[in-house]
């Protein structure tokens, strides 16, 4: 569990990026952070591994505030991808993915064969272990920034808008894809976009979030859908558009849904879901 307490940023020119947040991140599931840009969110997820000190407050990690360990073992602990790949462009792939495991010195051969199974777990094929970033499509280069924070197995993965840089196809095939991994790998997850409809996607806590990482809502999909907090969350989520705004039409088969652009998105089933 990884919990905020009052946590406040303010950087060295006065911008208060973060004021007052409070949050608690259940284990072994999906929180996602979303909100317009300059909210705050990569300044959150970068005070849990300290790669940015809080002006105050406390975030604890399983009962220990970050500030008690030493930041170096701290975020080689952590899985991180950061927001463009972050790939070190002169290194090949499987450099990449083996950085963490090197600097916490694990031998070169098993490191290497780590790095192999991960680039499995993210269904990237071993053949391109030896290829440079600039060799590899958009979507592929994601998937290694993904290999490489999870070769030390970390409990808890941060991932700052990891799909930000890809197609729309591509995009959709790397959530479908994160949906599996967390099936089978059941991390703590802390996955920041601006993208509300990729974040009721892949989110169990989806957290909104105003300027300085001010809470708008807190709460599952369903709950913010089924009843958002204020005017300003029903519209950032769009609860009056497209597909979260669907009609009902009868047709000789029965009723049928219609979303806002009069494109019908599926058949009404009677039941409880
Ligand atoms: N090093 C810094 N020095 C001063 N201000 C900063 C610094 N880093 C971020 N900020 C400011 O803090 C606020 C929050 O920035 P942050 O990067 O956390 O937002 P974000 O939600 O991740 O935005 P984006 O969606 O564009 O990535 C912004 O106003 C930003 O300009
Ligand atoms: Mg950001």
């Amino acid at each position: 569990m990884i919990e905020f307490r009052s946590v406040t940023k303010t950087y060295p020119d006065g911008t208060v990026a973060v004021a007052d947040f409070d949050l608690v991140v259940p284990p072994h599931r999906t929180t996602v952070l979303v909100g317009s840009s300059g909210s705050g969110k990569t300044t959150l997820l970068r005070m849990i591994n300290r790669m940015v000190e809080p002006t105050s407050g406390t975030i604890e990690i399983d009962g220990t505030s970050v500030l008690d360990r030493d930041p170096v073992q701290l975020r080689r602990s952590i899985g991180y991808v950061l927001q463009n790949g972050g790939l070190l462009p002169h290194q090949r792939v499987i450099d990449n993915v083996t950085t963490v495991l090197r600097l916490t010195g694990t031998p070169k051969r098993a490191a290497r064969e780590r790095a192999l199974e991960v680039l499995d777990v993210v269904g990237l094929d071993r053949s391109l272990a030896e290829r440079y970033p600039s060799q590899l499509s958009g979507g592929q280069q994601q998937r290694v920034g993904v290999a490489r924070a999870l070769a030390a197995d970390p409990n808890i993965l941060l991932m700052d808008e990891p799909f930000g840089a890809v197609d729309p196809i591509v995009r959709a095939e790397l959530q479908t894809e994160t949906l599996r991994l967390q099936q089978e790998l059941n991390k703590t997850v802390v996955f920041v976009t601006h993208d509300v409809d990729e974040a009721f996607l892949l989110g169990d806590q989806v957290v909104i979030l105003q300027e300085g990482a001010h809470v708008a809502q807190i709460g599952s999909p369903s709950e913010i859908i089924e009843n958002p907090a204020s005017e300003f969350v029903a519209s950032f989520i769009g609860v009056e558009r497209g597909t979260r705004a669907l009609h009902t039409k009868r047709t000789d088969r029965g009723t049928v849904l219609v979303d806002t652009a009069g494109r019908t998105q599926g058949v009404l089933v009677e039941g409880t879901a």
